[in-house]
């Protein structure tokens, strides 16, 4: 095998089936811009501490720089030994510029330069993940605003409940996902904490500023402790915790969709672009887009759960399980990718059904409407509830709707009704009663879109 890094006290060789067993290039390399960064920034801090020459250090930098672009364009050779991207890197940072290479890693462990890099990465895909989140979010506003005049049946139990406008089911949505990106931001600082100068485990002996390390690869403060630094991967669970809730707003939404596409209820159609076709049946458009929706989530889930279960028994600092956290952080940030980009095209290019929503709005869905008639002339709402669901059946009896049921017919059942009771069944009126703030009026589903932008801006 090749020279190791950590050959010095070995005298017998690594079994093949364990050097491939061993090593994480094949998913970590996708860290090399971070692992170069972490490294240019600690030279510079090895360079304050007198541990490096200012030759030294500038070899360091332009010869990092240089394995950076051989990366970028795809020239960057592995070669056997380059068990992970940190040897990588340093293996071919002493090819170009010889014995220099060699006092990088003065004080620094692979333990506190792999959780430092994973830092790096994480950042910066948090803050795409929040880009995503905000063009999801203004999607939805969009159509929310286009068709605020739309109504259709609101479900509860999947059985129809009341009217409610199509731009208030969207914007129900558009909230949860702003709290997914208010969620990550709120995470960013927990993420924006270093762990370089931690050494192996004990800490760094060459009094290297860390808190000029922080601020040098914009981070917002330093791990405290040494052990914490190099032991901590709370940040992967965390954000596998976040892309989760995010997936799972993601499949509730697709479920949602998927059902309103069937030609039973027919109030909404899929664009050919996210939609495909059977096989073996002619006819068939499939909602497959949204199905792979539903179905991610599931796989980010296991992303959270398996990493999780690596995680939970280790001993303190780093042990060997840990090279195990990443594929799961990379896979959570793939699929989200996907979803968070599908899901906006899908939303914003579904074509609806205006006409076969409102005319699945039925009478009986004013029900309470009528209910509630009765509590504006006085009657107890707890009555009220009786009276109108003792309507519901007189209509259900007569094979007629709640609505054709005559002023005299609803008198046997409270003398408060008069002729004014016609005004009830009219789902708009329905609708705008439900004025209070988070209601499905129009004024309030305008003030949420207002308080949308304004987010948006
Ligand atoms: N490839 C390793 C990982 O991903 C890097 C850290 C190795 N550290 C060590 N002490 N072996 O975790």
């Amino acid at each position: 095998g090749a020279k190791k890094l950590w050959g010095g006290r070995f005298s017998g060789a690594t079994d093949p089936l364990m050097e491939a067993f061993n090593e994480s290039i094949h998913f970590d390399r996708r860290m090399h811009a971070a692992d170069i960064r972490g490294s240019q920034a600690y030279a510079k801090a090895l360079l304050n501490q007198g541990i490096l020459t200012a030759d030294e250090q500038q070899q360091i930098d332009s010869g990092l720089s240089q394995v950076l672009s051989e990366w970028q364009a795809g020239t960057f050779k592995l070669c056997p030994g380059d068990e992970d991207i940190h040897t990588a890197n340093e293996r071919r940072l002493g090819e170009l510029i010889g014995a220099a290479a060699g006092k990088l890693h003065t004080g620094r462990s692979r333990n506190d330069q792999v959780a430092t890099d994973m830092r790096l990465w994480l950042r910066d895909e948090v803050n795409q993940q929040l880009e995503f989140l905000r063009e999801l979010v203004g999607a939805l506003v969009q159509r929310a605003e286009n068709d605020l005049d739309v109504l259709m049946p609101g479900y509860t139990h999947l059985q129809r409940a009341q009217p409610i406008r199509w731009s208030h089911f969207l914007l129900s949505y558009a909230f949860w996902f702003q709290q997914d990106a208010q969620r990550l931001e709120q995470f960013l600082p927990r993420v924006c904490q270093l762990p370089l100068g931690s050494g192996a485990l004990a800490g760094n002996p060459f009094q290297v500023d860390r808190e000029w390390l922080a601020k040098e690869l914009g981070f917002t403060s330093v791990a405290p402790n040494s052990l914490y630094g190099t032991s901590d991967r709370d940040f992967v669970a965390e954000f596998l915790f976040i892309a989760s809730m995010i997936m799972i707003h993601i499949s509730r939404l697709a479920e949602d969709l998927i059902i309103y596409s069937t030609a039973e209820f027919g109030f909404v159609q899929l664009a050919d672009a996210y939609s495909t076709g059977s096989s073996l049946m002619p006819q068939k458009k499939n909602p497959d887009s949204l199905e792979l929706l539903r179905g991610k989530s599931g796989r980010v889930f296991g992303d959270m759960s398996g990493f999780m279960m690596t995680y939970k028994g280790l001993p303190s600092t780093y042990n060997k399980d840990m090279q195990e956290d990443k594929e799961p952080m990379f896979d959570a940030v793939d699929t989200l990718t996907g979803s968070l980009q599908i899901t906006s095209a899908v939303i914003a290019t579904l074509k609806i059904n205006a006409d076969k929503m409102k005319n699945s709005l039925t009478g009986d869905m004013l029900a309470t409407d009528l209910a509630e008639y009765l509590v504006r002339k006085g009657v107890p709402f707890r009555q009220t509830h009786h009276i109108s669901g003792a309507a519901v059946k007189m209509a259900e009896d007569r094979g007629c709707q709640i609505s054709d049921l005559s002023v005299a017919d609803l008198q046997t059942l409270h003398p408060s009704f008069t002729d004014d009771v016609a005004a009830v069944w009219n789902f708009e009126k329905s609708v705008d009663n439900r004025s209070s703030i988070g209601g499905t009026s129009r004024v309030t589903v305008e003030a949420q879109i207002a308080l949308l932008k304004k987010w948006l801006q």
